[in-house]
């Protein structure tokens, strides 16, 4: 009878625990595809573009102003231009590439 109370005590334990994980994981809720574009951008186009698209750094091109279709920018992201090496590499897949293309029109006023 004592172990079988022992017993249901670990049990609540052991939910209580779980319980605490999953609180944990509320807290930090994992990023969503826009947040990944934004932070993606902020890591590997934000020293010459700036956060906001407009700094100009190294020659680059204010993005706000930029006209040019998803595929014109995803050709430049993965081949470079000029003073802007490609960037394939660092953004690793396709999947971010498109969260980048994302961000970078929607800079745009
Ligand atoms: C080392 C500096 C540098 C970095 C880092 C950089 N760029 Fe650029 N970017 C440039 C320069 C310079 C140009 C202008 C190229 C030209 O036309 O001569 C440019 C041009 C562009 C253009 C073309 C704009 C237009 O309308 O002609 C796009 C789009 C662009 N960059 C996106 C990005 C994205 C997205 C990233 C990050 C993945 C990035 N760039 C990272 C320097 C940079």
């Amino acid at each position: 009878m004592v172990l079988r109370i022992y017993f249901l005590f670990f049990l609540l334990f052991g939910l209580v625990a779980c319980s605490n994980n999953q609180s944990e994981n509320d807290v930090l809720p994992p990023e969503t595809p826009k947040e990944k574009g934004t932070s993606l951008f902020i890591m590997h186009c934000a020293s010459c573009h700036g956060e906001d698209g407009k700094l100009g750094a190294s020659g680059a091109k204010d993005l706000t102003m930029s006209k040019l279709s998803d595929q014109e920018i995803e050709k430049i992201i993965v081949n470079g231009k000029n003073a802007m090496p490609p960037m394939k590499v660092l953004l690793e897949n396709k999947e971010n590439i498109d969260l980048v293309i994302k961000h970078v029109k929607s800079l745009r006023n």
